[in-house]
């Protein structure tokens, strides 16, 4: 046993000191969670190290892994606890909405909050570390896993990421409240080819830099404890033997002394990827590049003895690893409390205050994209109102693309959510109007002849209706792992459904419910009112009607542009300008031949039930040396007559730069509330890091010269200043100016 008191790094000394290679390398292997009697044979001889996706309800969870806990600590020689992982991704019982909406609440705290509740229930299942939070920056809506990030902003998904680490792993990690977080997928796992799931990423080193790798600096500031690199390759070399990023960078650099794991069997896929001839040489690359835990493949377990013996891995090599596994679990308070206390769950789990929080973050992540003549929000006593749409009643399908241990019994419909909001007179009906596709190699789900005849009774639900609500998008399989779509077009025949239903000419409400941008065009033209409400979890149903009804006004804003169509993807608001830029000229610029190249909905945009105004836009100072600090302030103004929250955005641009710089990147935002007439002056503080770029070293750099901010709701409008920066004593040198690799110090950014 270790002595409490001794400092970690001690003791894991003292402990590996102990340790056969066969039990060091037991601690970096992880096997999933269904064990048979073997597997249980395996923790007593100290072949693994961690187990991960238990099955079965918390209270289920945690009995087996007290169990499985009593043989790795009572019967195993060493006594090691092994960490049990779990995919906790938006909530563990309670269910919140799904990264993506909860990114669109830009707002930090809900992020941290429902992620401190979702550790504190997973905790008191037994569950000990998390694969969260997904900072991939996601700009191809194609994409399934869009649904599980904070969407194509690098700094977005910085704040967001950080807030999840916190709340995830708490204020004390050895509390029974905390579990480790795993920042993932590193990295550029999002840049997959044509949005493919697990395809090659190919980008330069400027885009790896400034915009893949930006979040984890975030990630590490916030104590992330481990790490998951991607399944895929980035220029050839497979993420799960990319030692330069994964060593190089995040270890060394940015000085992450946690773990890294493999993505599932992906040890073994760099066989596939064609980067090793064997299961052997697939363990040698991943753990000479800095993998320390295999995630399933056994490659490490049933190869790594071998590799040592023959000198093609170090011992020192096995040793690092270990250590850094072994410090987690320190960290984790696993050898001093092993075991989960089985009346903690029962307090803990899907609390009243947890599901209020839910209510209260699915509000907050709901996005107002159009409402035309105030026709939201609807009077409670509306006499007749036709709900329609498979999606309306699908209860399931609001707990998103990772439920972990949630539960649809326990999440209310948009259906319901509908029904109980309105007056005891209001008659609401229900039609599915037609149904929504699966797999394309699942019986289909979808263009049957009822779905003509579903239509039909939808027409005529609306027929009778004072105002219909069309709930439309995609169900919850249609997002995250393996559900990249070939389309973002609204799936099967609700494109048809929505027409039909505006044809009759009653005041139509779109919702839409989804897990990425959709391409919704026909709808943002002819449909008078639409609300985006991704999958929003236990209390999506009664958080849209809290909007629907009015009781709440919403604020959230788009984490993703809304392209036009499909053949927009790749598309997000931070792109490059080009020698032609976006509507320069009527023929010879960017865009397209055959329609004109802007989104529908543009990044960071959102509607409310008030206006706001926004005026006096100051910067200061206007010339300042490189090193200092500018100031932004604004006026924001409600300026209708309700109460009401505004998200004020800053965003920059490098006005001339080599390399090249976007033509405007989110740098701050603030979810501010106004009452009817009120006014607040938001200030914004930009320092030498915000200004800065990475050059291809991944050193901060930052270019004297002019640059402009705009202050506003949303990325393409807002009050517009500058400020120029000029070189003086001390400051850093740009690779430009002295045709040398830039090693200077800019702002805090390298460690
Ligand atoms: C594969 C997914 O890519 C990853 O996000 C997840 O954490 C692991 N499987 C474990 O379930």
């Amino acid at each position: 046993m270790t002595n409490k008191n001794e400092p970690i790094e001690k003791k894991i000394t003292s402990l590996m000191a102990k340790m056969t290679l066969e039990e060091k390398i037991g601690q970096l292997t992880q096997y999933g969670g269904g064990l048979d009697k073997n597997g249980e044979e395996d923790i007593r001889k100290g072949k693994v190290g961690s187990l991960l996706s238990l099955a079965g309800s918390g209270a289920q969870i945690r009995d087996r892994v007290n169990q499985l806990q009593h043989i790795a600590v009572e019967e195993s020689r060493q006594h090691i606890p092994l960490i049990i992982g779990h995919d906790v991704i938006h909530g563990c019982r309670t269910t919140f909405p799904i990264p993506l909406g909860i990114a669109a609440s830009f707002d930090p705290q809900c992020a941290e909050s429902a992620s401190r509740i979702a550790a504190t229930e997973a905790r008191a299942s037994g569950i000990h570390w998390t694969f969260a939070p997904m900072i991939d920056i996601a700009r191809d809506a194609r994409w399934g896993r869009m649904a599980e990030g904070c969407g194509e902003d690098p700094y977005l998904n910085s704040v967001m990421g950080a807030a999840m680490v916190k709340g995830f792993q708490g204020k004390d990690l050895a509390g029974q409240d905390a579990v480790a977080a795993c920042a993932k997928h590193f990295t550029a796992y999002g840049a997959a080819e044509a949005g493919r799931d697990y395809d090659t990423a190919d980008i330069s080193k400027s885009t790896l830099y400034n915009v893949y790798l930006y979040p984890y600096i975030a990630a590490v500031e916030a104590g992330m404890q481990t790490v998951m690199p991607s399944f895929n390759e980035i220029g050839g070399i497979p993420m799960s033997c990319h030692k330069e990023l994964l060593t190089g960078w995040l270890k060394k650099k940015m000085g992450f002394d946690g773990y890294a794991v493999s993505d599932a069997n992906a040890v073994y896929e760099l066989v596939n990827h064609g980067v090793a001839a064997t299961r052997s040489d697939a363990a040698r690359l991943a753990l000479s590049a800095g993998m320390d835990m295999d995630m399933g493949s056994n490659c490490f377990r049933d190869t790594l003895a071998e590799l040592v013996k023959s000198g093609d891995i170090k011992m020192s090599q096995i040793n690092e690893a270990v250590r850094r596994v072994l410090r987690v679990k320190f960290r984790l308070g696993l050898f001093d409390h092993p075991y989960t206390d089985p009346t903690l769950l029962a307090k803990v789990e899907r609390t009243p205050q947890s599901i209020a929080e839910a209510r209260r973050i699915a509000q907050k992540s709901l996005v107002l994209l159009k409402n035309q003549d105030g026709l939201l929000p609807l009077a409670k006593d509306t006499k007749f109102i036709a709900v329609i749409g498979d999606l309306a009643g699908d209860a399931g399908s609001m707990l998103g693309t990772w439920a972990a241990l949630g539960r649809s019994s326990d999440a209310v419909s948009i259906l319901d959510g509908v029904k109980k909001a309105v007056s005891v007179d209001t008659v609401v009906t229900y039609t599915q109007g037609c149904s929504l596709p699966g797999r394309y190699f699942d019986a289909p789900r979808n263009a049957t002849a009822d779905n003509t005849d579903g239509i039909a009774k939808a027409v005529e639900a609306a027929q009778k209706a004072d105002v219909a609500i069309v709930v439309l998008g995609e169900h919850a399989g249609m997002n995250g792992e393996a559900s990249s779509r070939s389309e973002i077009e609204l799936p099967g025949l609700q494109q048809q459904l929505v027409e039909a239903v505006c044809a009759v000419g009653k005041p139509v409400v779109v919702v839409l419910v989804n897990g990425r941008a959709l391409a919704i065009p026909w709808i943002a033209e002819h449909v008078p009112a639409v609300l985006d409400s991704w999958h929003a979890g236990d209390e999506a149903g009664s958080a849209v009607a809290d909007v629907l009804f009015g009781d709440y006004n919403p604020a959230g804003r788009l984490p993703v542009t809304f392209p036009k169509s499909t053949g927009f993807c790749p598309m997000y608001y931070n792109r490059k300008n080009a020698g032609r830029p976006v509507g320069s000229h009527p023929v010879f610029s960017v865009g397209y031949m055959d329609t004109e190249y802007a989104p529908v909905y543009p990044y960071g945009y959102g509607l409310s039930y008030t206006s706001f105004e926004y005026g006096k836009l100051s910067v200061d100072p206007k010339t300042a040396d490189l090193s200092a600090d500018i100031h932004v302030a604004v006026d924001v103004k409600n300026t209708g007559s309700r109460a009401g929250e505004e998200v004020v955005q800053l965003y920059l641009q490098d006005v001339v730069s080599l390399p090249t710089r976007p033509v405007k990147e989110l740098k701050r935002f603030e979810r501010i509330m106004l009452q009817p007439g009120q006014t607040k002056r938001v200030k914004f503080t930009l320092s030498s890091r915000d200004i800065a770029y990475f050059d291809d070293y991944g050193d901060a750099v930052i270019q004297p010269g002019l640059f402009k901010v705009w202050v506003g709701g949303d990325s393409v409008s807002g009050l517009q200043g500058e400020f120029t920066l000029a070189n003086g004593a001390g400051n850093a040198k740009t690779e430009t100016e002295d045709g040398k690799h830039n090693t200077g110090y800019v702002g805090g950014v390298e460690k």
